[in-house]
């Protein structure tokens, strides 16, 4: 299904994200033919940071060239670029913004879905939804709202209570980027539409999960903004739990927005409030001396974690969480470690015998993703001696037809068609922050840990028994 007819308006079009993201985003899905017939997008900003039509689309072009998959050249990006326009708008000054977007809707015709995407920093997400209520662009529209939701509960329900003034649930879009990415649905398909995976996916036999996001970029001069986030807020309460909760749900009734939202919620209504004592927070040795920020600063650039979730399905199964800046390596994966088999009949070799890994299943869901099983095997020879093997499914060289979108493409898609399924509900985010608060309200002190390693030392006592999957051997 192709979208209606649409006027987007970006919030923060000045901004990193829109410059990174949306703006290159927005283009690759018009060049993919995924955009409506007839659309416009409206760039907005503080009057301070107003842009001209034409100084917008120059903007919107160094982004792209940037940041796009394809140049911003040709026919298509003529296309593209004429539908740019901007109005600014400030709390007490919105004309210029609700000009904008009248001109807009004139210019698609006919009665145009109103689209906004919140890309502004979280204090200025209030002013903002208050405005598009006062000034009627709310009427009918949806609203993206960018993440972190809140920093701990009692801002989540404010922030949520100001926006339900204005719009409906059913009409907000909160965005978590990870929701958006191939791999990461593709975690949907694997368990619901296989049954070679799912009778095997709970506690009687998995053993352990980890979910692992290293990064290898530091803060790169992002000071302002991750002074006063953290890794804890910027990464885990969003990426990371959500994914989780895919992880972790049980099969939804139907595969509708609701169904599966509905499944995750419950994951993490089961989710156990953290245990500070078992969260180690980490920061690289040079943060403090980074420009911007506070030299005797207390925020994690680390956190590992581990989760427990009180079901039927998980009890008893550690989740182990780890993401950080400037580590070893940039990663994005989820291990499954699954349970020995009860009796151990076969000589190991060296290699399978070091490892102690036994079986796993390995879902990188970096672009384009892979989904990889270890087990073991008979080595070939006159014994019966046993040797790591594995099955890998990639995405590269698996398809013909490259249609894969990225993580913000997707979701920019599928909020013009109104389907909320990969997008978080006020509910489920209100109880991340409730499961958090121990945390928040007594944060350990940071360990330091030096650039290009996985994190401080206290990362293994975290997770033995068992070991962090990362970095793997293979
Ligand atoms: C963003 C965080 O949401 O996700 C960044 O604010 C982080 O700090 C980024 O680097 C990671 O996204 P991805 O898709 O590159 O793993």
């Amino acid at each position: 299904p192709s979208p209606a007819d649409h006027v987007i308006v970006v919030f923060g079009a000045t901004g990193d994200l829109a410059r990174r993201k949306l703006l290159p985003g927005l283009f690759h899905l018009a060049k993919a033919g995924l955009m409506p017939q007839r659309y416009r997008i409206v760039g907005s900003a503080p009057a301070a940071e107003a842009l001209g039509d034409d100084a917008f689309r120059a903007h919107a072009r160094e982004a792209v060239a940037e940041f796009g998959r394809s140049r911003p050249e040709g026919p298509e990006w003529q296309q593209f670029e004429s539908a740019l326009s901007f109005g600014a708008a400030d709390a007490d000054a919105a004309e210029p913004l609700v000009n904008a977007v009248r001109e807009a809707e004139r210019a698609v015709g006919g009665s145009p879905r109103r689209l906004f995407h919140l890309a502004v920093p979280p204090v200025a997400f209030t002013s903002m939804v208050e405005l598009l209520g006062a000034t009627g662009l709310a009427r009918g529209a949806r609203v993206i709202v960018e993440k972190p939701f809140g920093t701990d509960l009692a801002s989540a329900r404010a922030l949520n209570a100001a926006i339900h003034a204005v719009f409906d649930e059913s009409r907000v879009f909160r965005i978590d980027h990870f929701l958006g990415k191939e791999a990461v649905d593709n975690i949907l398909a694997l368990r619901f539409a296989n049954g070679l995976f799912e009778p095997l996916w709970n506690r009687d036999h998995i053993s352990h999960v980890q979910i692992d996001v290293p990064e290898q970029i530091d803060i790169q001069g992002r000071a302002h903004f991750f002074e006063g986030t953290g890794t804890f807020r910027d990464m885990i309460v969003t990426h990371l739990f959500q994914l989780l909760g895919f992880v972790a749900m049980e099969p939804p009734v139907t595969f509708d927005a609701q169904a599966l939202r509905d499944e995750q919620v419950k994951v993490f209504r089961s989710m156990r409030p953290l245990d500070p004592a078992h969260v180690v927070r980490g920061q690289y040795t040079g943060y403090r001396a980074e420009p911007g920020v506070d030299p005797a600063s207390d925020t994690e650039t680390f956190a590992a974690l581990r989760v427990e979730i009180d079901n039927w399905r998980w009890a008893g199964v550690p989740f182990h969480l780890r993401s950080g800046k400037a580590l070893a390596q940039g990663r994005h994966v989820v291990t499954l470690g699954l349970r020995e088999p009860v009796l151990g009949m076969f000589p190991l070799d060296a290699r399978a015998a070091a490892s102690g890994r036994g079986n796993e299943l390995v879902i990188d869901f970096a672009d384009p993703g892979s989904v990889t099983a270890r087990f073991l095997v008979k080595e070939p020879g006159p014994s019966m001696q046993l040797a790591e093997a594995e099955m890998v499914f990639g995405y590269r060289g698996s398809f013909t037809a490259d249609n894969s979108l990225e993580g913000y493409e997707h979701l920019l898609l599928e909020a013009m068609l109104g389907d909320q399924s990969f997008f978080t509900r006020s509910d489920g985010i209100e109880r991340l922050w409730e499961v958090s608060a121990p945390l928040l309200e007594s944060p350990a002190p940071v360990e330091p840990y030096a650039p290009g390693t996985w994190g401080p030392d206290r990362i293994d006592a975290l997770v033995a028994p068992y070991r962090w999957h990362l970095p793997d051997a293979h």
